[in-house]
């Protein structure tokens, strides 16, 4: 039987309230998340019992649903305690020489690009990639732009200032054969979109877990392609990266097979227990079922700004449109105003470059947007 939004409602008492269509800032925690983290919080104030009790592998339960989201195996996922570690984790990993170089879009997120200026004193160079004439991340303009140095190319699946949409099969087939590598920032996508780390061909993604993963911060996740194990290192070692207990004091520097080679030190198990409970309920939902309900929520939202006058600034190609759009009423000020507006009226958005950004999830309904388009002022 298919999901409905209303089966899902109950576990966000915030939509109660609000019409809340700010994913792509903060997801909440879904009820049974919430029940999830007292149990934890309790059994850990009472250590003799948590030491006694038979507790679940979080990371295993939360590497399971992460893979099932990516479309990848389990073992080919680490976790992280953000995106920017994530992308710190790819930039460090390959064998650089100086000369080398790295093609980022402009405008990419921060955190996708400081890990690669690091490398400056490497005499590694980040080649920015201007958009087309439309301000579109371009697979032409990168193939073009690609030297002999070229060996990574790091951009976002979905851009966080308007949600477009990128096609990573697309960069990885211009990509891979050439021996590049493509760094993905999937944190406005895993979860909300299908993402196929596997059969995309790209060499790894990297996601926080604060927004469409429902698991708060401090936690976020790598997942490698197939065949990337044999090209990145781990920057970082401690007890978890080597397949040897660690009562073994021979220190046998024996990489575990998996992703998990990542792993340092003990876990972020407060966040790896948000982060299971909350990809029951993602994974519930389902990457595919997500994208075609909020594809229809997004098209009623656009449908009512064009009869309202306001300039939807989202591309509206379907290969390239996500579960996010981002409007203007013309200027910076004017966008300021109507957030503000919205918030007055229940309605959470976010105001970001390229104006208002929308980003409903699964559990919103129609009655949500309809809400946000009551609260606009008619141009
Ligand atoms: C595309 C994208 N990547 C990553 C992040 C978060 O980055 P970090 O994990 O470095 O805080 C955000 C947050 O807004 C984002 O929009």
């Amino acid at each position: 039987m298919s999901p409905t939004p209303e089966a899902f409602r109950a576990e966000f008492p915030v939509a109660q309230e609000w019409a809340y269509l700010n994913h792509a800032a903060i997801g909440p925690f879904p009820q049974r998340t919430v029940r999830a983290l007292k149990e934890f919080v309790d059994l850990f104030a009472d250590t003799p019992a948590y030491l006694r009790s038979e507790r679940e592998d979080t990371a295993q339960t939360a590497a399971h649903y992460v893979a099932e989201l990516a479309g990848a195996r389990p073992e080919m996922v680490a976790f992280v305690p953000s995106l920017a570690d994530g992308m710190n984790l790819f930039a460090n990993g390959i064998d650089w020489r100086d000369g080398d170089n790295v093609l980022i879009p402009v405008e990419e997120f921060p955190s996708v690009v400081y890990p690669f200026l690091n490398l400056g004193y490497k005499g590694v160079t980040v080649r920015f990639v201007e958009k087309d004439a439309h301000g579109r991340t371009d697979p032409a303009r990168i193939a073009a732009a690609i030297d002999d140095r070229t060996r990574a190319v790091a951009l976002s699946h979905v851009e966080f200032m308007d949600g477009y949409r990128n096609d990573l099969k697309q960069l990885a087939d211009i990509c891979r054969p050439r021996g590049i590598e493509v760094f993905v920032d999937a944190t406005q996508s895993l979860g909300a979109l299908p993402v196929e780390v596997a059969r995309s061909g790209v060499s790894g993604i990297a996601a926080h877990g604060y927004k469409w993963l429902m698991s708060s911060f401090g936690i976020g996740v790598v997942v490698l392609g197939e065949d990337a194990l044999e090209r990145i290192r781990p920057t970082y070692a401690g007890r978890l990266s080597v397949d040897v207990g660690y009562e073994d004091l021979n220190y046998r520097m024996q990489w575990k097979p998996g992703a998990e080679r990542f792993h340092t030190g003990g876990l972020n198990t407060l966040g790896l227990t948000a982060m299971a409970a909350s990809l029951s309920l993602v994974t519930e939902a389902g990457p595919a079922w997500t994208a075609q309900h909020t594809a229809h929520l997004t098209d009623r939202l656009i449908e009512g700004l064009d009869a309202l006058g306001y300039t939807v600034a989202s591309s509206r190609a379907p290969e390239h449109r996500s579960q996010i759009v981002a409007f203007t009423a013309g200027s910076r000020e004017q966008d300021a105003q109507l957030v503000d507006d919205l918030e007055r009226a229940n309605v959470s958005v976010t105001l970001r470059g390229r104006g208002v950004r929308v980003s409903p999830y699964f559990y919103n309904t129609v009655d949500d947007i309809e809400k946000l388009l009551e609260a606009l002022p008619p141009r």
